[in-house]
């Protein structure tokens, strides 16, 4: 009787199970219909290490979806981004074998090459890596307005103008998803600073809004798709972004028209049922407090399951996408192509090395080197948090230099090497540094007068490396991050002091997270090249620019400010804020005495004034402009055109390698538009951008533009609308926004 029983359960059980229908890509409103409540609150809740059933697939892994094996849905695997798949560090398998990613060059790096070819490279060569490791989703690209010069993670990021973020941030998604791999385009939307920034507050007026803060996004969802957007932690004018309708469904998907999923940043728990109706379709990191909430919503109906209905085909679409399902056999290699991509990594970190000074010393002749600075030895190749990527080795700028044929002083080369390690061990021992939050950066040493001068006698030529670094959870500071620390001008200075003295040039290297203070001792040295944070092929890419293996051809994609207070809304941002718990919520500034002026909410006050819009339109001096750079060759423009076609503006311009040397030229498109009904515009607005192959002396190349009329036009938050205003425009053609190397008229 009892054998009978079982045998009819295991007969109804079956039929029930094969029943289910399973996932395909044309059945998703199926699979929705056939969920459970219970089911579909726990599919839009990321699966982590606190779910039964979880078993961590890859070390490092950012973020898992529910998988339903009745329903054939496997779980999506998210890892971090944007420069490289981060890995667990120090990541050793079952069998012992320790394994790597490639850190490539950081976001502005990228963003100073002006090339989408070369983001786009990258983003192919991290999307083969992300399913190498068994992933699905690469948690980037980072793609905030670099508001001001001081957020911890500017590095990551691209520019302080929307048309170059959003290009370049489309070129890389196009990259990373031809390989099969998805993205998340983050962090939607004003997410500008780190202090307090899970409960920040951006507040700002509609125009800034849509001029700046969204609007790269919307020009990276024009010409890409990413697979999901990434929702940020902070408000904006008084809602959390994630739980904001106007945001997520308003402007994100009716307006910009985005079709994938919207994955909120790994937060804890807010309003759930808020987030969802707002458009929030994933929540990660994902709790279980977050499943309940929604299954309680349901049932007192503040959340109706319609919403959750369209978080859970977002998450199918998202699946159906993914290789976790399509291939199900596939079997990760945790391979990754280290050494082609090493390569690209190498030549697109030169593509993005921006060079501001040159009195004649670069490209170096082999020769004698003296190398100053501790990261000359000890290159800084990407920022901290999530951003960090354990790749197998950094490449350092003296073996780069040997390797190219300099002598390097040995004594300078001991000295640093020593020091640098000692450091490290201190800081291992000491446990002062988690591995997790990448390469510290590390005070300059105080050196004597006699091993500088016996550096002079030695050497033919000094190299300076000066270097910074940055990250998630804090930003930087104005004194002695953006600053330069009294030892390190110092270094300069008695560097430059005793090589000038006896007829040598001095060349400065800027390992650098973001913007530092240049003003004040920029013309000491006889070059300064920005050299960013490169990634791990650093120390090449820069000894291939300084060598002259490789021309300069990066731009700025920021303003460099002569004093930090220059920069329009200066005082509107935690500039010399540091937090006793070095992270994270300020959460009750009052209780401690605090102003939460900038920490519990930041007023953009500068509005549309960001950068180059508010230096050129107020015509306030700066160190460098947004779009310098320059090279060792140089170039003509010729025959530039504007027309219109239609609902099109097209424009050409011929640009000729005039130069002794083979060279890229980046060509920025500015217009200064009229009026029309608006009280103020900036002064000139890069509109459109490209770059020329490499082109041999007395070539040419004609670069083309085209971009819609509307982008002419200016945000009306009175009538919710863009408006474009007829009359006289100015086309410039140049990258350098203060310099244009040619102009015309143009008329609507
Ligand atoms: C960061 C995101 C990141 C996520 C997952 C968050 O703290 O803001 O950029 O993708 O963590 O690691």
């Amino acid at each position: 009787m009892k054998t009978k029983a079982f045998f009819l359960c295991c007969l109804f059980a079956t039929a029930v199970l094969s029943a289910q229908p399973k996932l395909n890509p044309n059945n998703i409103p199926e699979i929705v219909k056939a969920m459970s409540p219970q089911e579909k609150a726990l599919l839009v809740v990321g699966f982590n290490s606190a779910c039964e059933g979880y078993t961590p697939t890859l070390p490092g892994t950012g973020g898992l979806t529910h998988p339903f094996e009745k329903y054939g849905i496997p779980s999506v695997v998210m890892m971090d981004g944007p420069v490289g798949v981060r890995l667990e560090p120090d990541w050793h398998d079952g069998l012992g074998e320790a394994h790597f990613t490639t850190c490539f060059p950081t976001g502005l790096l990228t963003a100073a090459s002006w090339d989408r070819e070369v983001a786009f490279r990258m983003g192919h060569a991290i999307g083969e890596e992300t399913l190498d490791m068994g992933a699905d989703v690469i948690l980037g690209p980072g793609m905030n307005l670099l508001r001001n010069p001081l957020n911890g993670r500017n590095f990551e990021y691209f520019s302080e103008d929307p048309v170059l973020s959003g290009s370049i941030a489309a070129a890389y998604i196009n990259g990373v998803q031809e390989t099969g791999a998805g993205t998340s385009a983050k962090h939607f939307a004003a997410n500008n600073q780190e202090t307090n920034r899970l409960d920040g507050d951006s507040r700002m007026d509609a125009r800034t809004l849509r001029e700046l803060y969204t609007r790269g996004f919307e020009i990276c969802l024009r010409e890409s798709e990413p697979w999901t957007v990434m929702a940020s932690y902070n408000l904006l004018n008084g809602e959390y972004t994630q739980e904001s309708y106007s945001l997520l469904t308003g402007i994100l998907r009716e307006e910009f028209g985005f079709r994938g999923l919207v994955v909120t940043d790994w937060t804890g728990m807010r309003n759930t049922p808020l987030q969802l109706h707002a458009g929030s379709d994933l929540f990660m990191g994902g709790m279980y407090k977050q499943t309940e909430h929604i299954l309680s919503s349901l049932e007192d109906g503040s959340l109706q399951m319609a919403d959750l209905d369209r978080a859970v085909t977002k998450v199918l679409e998202l699946v159906v996408k993914s290789v976790s399902f399509r291939l199900p056999d596939f079997v990760p290699s945790l391979k990754p192509d280290l050494e082609g991509h090493a390569k690209l990594a190498r030549e697109t970190a030169a593509e993005g090395m921006v060079l501001l000074e040159n009195k004649g010393v670069l490209p170096l002749r082999p020769s004698r080197v003296a190398l100053f600075g501790v990261h000359s030895y000890d290159l800084i190749p990407g920022g901290n948090g999530a951003a960090f990527v354990s790749c197998p080795y950094v490449s350092q700028v003296n073996d780069a230099l040997k390797e190219a044929g300099f002598t390097l002083d040995p004594q300078l080369e001991k000295l640093y090497k020593g020091y640098a390690a000692f450091i490290d061990a201190d800081l291992t021992l000491n446990h002062k540094v988690n591995v997790h939050v990448g390469q510290p950066q590390k005070k300059e040493l105080e050196l004597t007068p006699r091993l500088i001068g016996e550096a002079v006698s030695s050497a033919d030529v000094a190299v300076i490396t000066i270097g910074r670094t940055s990250g998630e959870a804090r930003d930087r500071v104005l004194d002695k991050e953006f600053l330069l620390q009294e030892n390190e001008k110092s270094l300069i200075e008695r560097v430059c002091e005793g090589f000038h003295a006896a007829g040598k040039k001095v060349v400065v290297v800027l390992n650098i997270c973001g913007v530092v203070e240049t003003a004040s001792w920029k013309q000491l040295p006889d070059a300064v090249l920005c050299a960013w944070l490169p990634g791990e092929e650093g120390g090449h890419a820069i000894a291939d620019i300084l060598t002259g293996r490789a021309t300069p051809s990066g731009r700025l994609p920021m303003t460099f400010p002569v004093d930090y207070f220059d920069i329009a809304g200066a005082e509107d941002f935690p500039y010399n804020f540091i937090s006793d718990k070095a992270n994270e919520s300020v959460v009750h500034p009052e209780r401690r005495g605090l102003d939460p002026k900038n920490l519990m909410y930041t007023d953009y006050t500068e509005g549309i004034y960001v950068g180059y819009r508010h230096f050129l339109t107020r015509g306030v001096e700066v160190a460098y402009p947004f779009g310098y750079g320059l090279s060792y060759t140089s170039f003509e423009y010729s025959a530039p055109v504007v027309k219109r076609q239609g609902k099109q503006v097209v424009a050409s311009v011929k640009v000729t390698n005039v130069g002794p040397v083979a060279g890229k030229e980046a060509v920025g498109l500015y217009v200064h538009a009229p009026l029309g009904n608006f009280a103020d515009k900036p002064e000139r607005e890069l509109k459109a951008f490209g770059k020329t192959r490499l082109l041999q002396p007395g070539e040419s190349q004609v670069l083309e533009f085209s971009f819609p009329v509307q982008d002419l036009g200016s945000y009306n938050a009175a009538c919710s609308r863009w408006e474009t205003a007829k009359g006289k425009y100015t086309v410039y053609f140049g990258a350098d926004c203060q310099a244009p190397a040619a102009s015309l008229p143009f008329s609507l």
